[in-house]
């Protein structure tokens, strides 16, 4: 049978900014899949939390979240002109804002809290419920699908993780500096390895891709051989 009408679950798993979503994106455009972003999720209700001033000096107001954490409703929906996915809350379209720096300063705080991943693994789990997925994060082959068909386990260097993302957000206009980048990255990779719950590790099945010296259309050439080994 055609991968296409396998509807087969891809788990896309590793560090921050090694281009999980540039791959997954390209898979599922190649392959026919839906592509789910978890990471956009934690995004989003990182975003809620600032702008209801729930965040201060790196501790979150964890009981007025709890409070106000069903007020928070997040989608997705395809810009056709741009040709992307982008993510909403509440009916406002965030795509842009939840990528800033200053979101992604405070989003692997929020990740740690328990009550806001049993509601995101809850979500990702539904949005799933037809097969023909591939969704990229940190706990997606660990705990979401432990049983997925294919779990991938991505990495790259720091600095090439670093230099790929200062580029993407100085092309969207942000006054970033790399050495700021480059903290957020280690930042993010510390707390994301170093919490209590579905902390990031590999799963013991997943496929290590380390992507620090290939492009982007040779990784996905990469995924595409690993997809084409499923039995
Ligand atoms: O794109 P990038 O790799 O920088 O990050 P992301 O995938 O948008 O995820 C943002 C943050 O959300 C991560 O640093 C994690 O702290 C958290 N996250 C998570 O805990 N579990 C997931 N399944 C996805 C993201």
């Amino acid at each position: 049978m055609d991968i296409s009408e396998k509807k087969l679950i891809i788990a896309i798993d590793g560090h921050s900014s090694c281009g999980k979503s540039t791959v997954a994106k390209d898979l599922a455009k190649k392959i026919n899949y839906t592509y789910i972003d978890s990471g956009a999720m934690y995004r989003v209700v990182t975003l809620f939390a600032m702008r209801n001033n729930l965040i201060s000096s790196d501790v979150v107001d964890e009981n007025k979240l709890a409070h106000h954490i069903d007020q928070v409703s997040i989608s997705f929906k395809y810009n056709n002109e741009k040709q992307r996915h982008e993510t909403y809350l509440n009916g406002e379209l965030v795509e842009d804002e939840i990528r800033s720096l200053d979101v992604s300063n405070n989003v692997s705080l929020i990740a740690t809290i328990k009550f806001v991943r049993e509601k995101m693994v809850a979500f990702q789990r539904e949005l799933s419920k037809a097969g023909g997925v591939i969704m990229d994060g940190r706990d997606i082959g660990t705990v979401v699908f432990p049983n997925a068909e294919l779990k991938i386990f991505m990495t790259a260097d720091v600095e090439v993780r670093a230099i790929r993302r200062f580029k993407e957000l100085k092309e969207k206009g942000e006054d970033v500096s790399l050495d700021a980048i480059r903290e957020n990255v280690q930042k993010r990779d510390y707390i994301d390895e170093n919490r209590d719950e579905s902390p990031l590790r590999k799963a013991d099945d997943a496929i290590v891709l380390n992507n620090s010296n290939l492009t982007p259309a040779e990784q996905l050439d990469w995924i595409v051989e690993r997809m084409n080994e499923i039995k």
